[in-house]
């Protein structure tokens, strides 16, 4: 099951995140160091504020939380018809059973209900082939390439923009 976080969800989402930053840091693009740090009212405030414009999906299996994806909508007026999917994450044990691209195609339906966006984006690390696919599968088409776009520890990791229009 798909539901929208909030406040309530604050430790379990700062788990599941903790855990996937930890686990696979090339594929983000904020750290676990940085994370670690947030505190629980931070946390609160982050899924506390979800709206049409931000918000974080998460993925229940059996009443755990297993899978998270968020969205954010850009602020400034100019651009305003961008939306950032970022933070897609299924715990490993519950990987490759179809629940990230649940997540990702959930968010894209409730994205879709917002007049204002026109499309959205992504960042998925070179390396990390299944994100790829999965943004590609729901329809992403890919931009841009930054060379050595991540880095983590001494390692520079590639990084793939893609994106999806929402409407014209
Ligand atoms: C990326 C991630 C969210 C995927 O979650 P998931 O629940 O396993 O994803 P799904 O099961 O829905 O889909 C996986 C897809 O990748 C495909 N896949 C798996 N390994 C692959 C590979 N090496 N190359 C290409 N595709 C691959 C699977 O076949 C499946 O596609 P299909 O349903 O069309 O057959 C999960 O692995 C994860 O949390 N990884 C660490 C964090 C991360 O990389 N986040 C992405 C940030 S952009």
């Amino acid at each position: 099951m798909v539901r929208q976080l909030e406040s309530k969800d604050s430790a379990i989402y700062y788990n599941i995140r903790l855990e996937a930053l930890g686990l696979n840091p090339e594929a983000f693009g904020s750290g676990a160091e940085d994370w670690s740090k947030a505190t629980d009212e931070q946390v609160k405030n982050l899924l506390e504020k979800s709206n049409q414009d931000d918000f974080v999906l998460g993925y229940f299996q059996d009443s755990e939380l297993v899978g998270v994806i968020g969205l954010k909508r850009e602020k400034k007026h100019s651009v305003g018809h961008k939306g950032t999917v970022w933070g897609l994450a299924v715990l490993p044990r519950y990987r490759n059973q179809g629940i990230g691209k649940t997540l990702l195609k959930a968010l894209i339906a409730k994205a879709s209900e917002n007049q204002e966006l026109k499309y959205l984006r992504a960042v998925a690390t070179v390396s990390v082939l299944n994100a790829q696919h999965i943004f590609t599968s729901c329809g992403f088409k890919v931009y841009g390439l930054e060379p050595r776009g991540i880095k983590q520890g001494q390692n520079l990791y590639d990084q793939l923009f893609v994106m999806l229009n929402l409407r014209d």
